[in-house]
């Protein structure tokens, strides 16, 4: 029986889902609220993890600890790396990795952290399959992209932070602040994942201007997405 573990990291992210579901079971952990119960007649978890890396790899170790979730999905917000990637347009991850972290100076990959055995987080193939298609069904005229997600403990508003990601990392599509530490956390846990975000603003010095009037909507686009996939799992 599937168990859905469904995190943002901002309550604008969850706010709906958790209005939507019915609670049967609610947990306080780490200071994040978990709410148990059905969403659309499928088990779920649903949580606000809180905002960067460790605060997001924590919430995956409770719900695996404490819930034995089968599946983590993240739905939040991104900036985009692509101009081709615009707000609003949705991307789901087929991988992740961190952008912010270098042991470069004991020889590994800009982005491995040592000892690790790999660089990025593969996202589950079925979920991520999944995901496109329950967004061309809910959000017929939004784009969706597949592509690589990349994490860091930055809000990116600096063009030439934005340049140095993808000098980095060419051929990101969006950066943000949890993704990859959700997908890290289930990869150790053997739980299978998907990260889908909704483009709020281009990670340049337009983030501020933009970001306030479209993360609402972003964040809505991703939810109603998520609201589908949990069903077709
Ligand atoms: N979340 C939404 N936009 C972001 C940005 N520009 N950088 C990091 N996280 C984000």
């Amino acid at each position: 029986m599937n168990k859905i573990g469904i995190i943002g990291a901002m309550e604008i992210e969850v706010e709906t889902l958790k209005s939507h579901m019915q609670i049967t079971n609610t947990l306080e952990r780490a200071s994040m609220n978990f709410l148990e119960g059905l969403l659309h007649d499928i088990p779920v978890v649903i949580v606000r993890s809180g905002i960067g890396k460790v605060n997001a790899g924590m919430c995956v170790q409770i719900l695996a600890d404490v819930f034995q979730v089968t599946h983590v999905i993240n739905t939040g917000v991104a900036g985009s790396l692509n101009a081709v990637i615009d707000i609003g347009d949705i991307v789901i991850s087929t991988d992740t990795l961190y952008h912010d972290v270098d042991a470069t100076g004991f020889g590994y990959p800009l982005g491995e952290i040592p000892q690790l055995g790999t660089l990025n987080f593969t996202a589950d193939a079925a979920m991520v399959a999944q995901a496109k298609a329950s967004c061309e069904i809910v959000n017929p005229d939004i784009k969706v992209f597949e592509g690589r997600i990349v994490s860091g403990d930055q809000f990116v508003s600096n063009p030439h932070v934005k340049d140095t990601i993808l000098k980095n990392f060419p051929g990101s599509f969006c950066t943000e602040m949890e993704g990859a530490a959700i997908a890290h956390a289930a990869w150790l846990n053997h739980i299978p994942f998907v990260i889908i975000r909704a483009i709020s603003d281009k990670a340049d010095d337009s983030a501020h201007m933009d970001y306030p009037a479209f993360e609402k909507a972003a964040a809505e686009h991703s939810a109603r997405l998520v609201e589908h996939l949990i069903q077709q799992l």
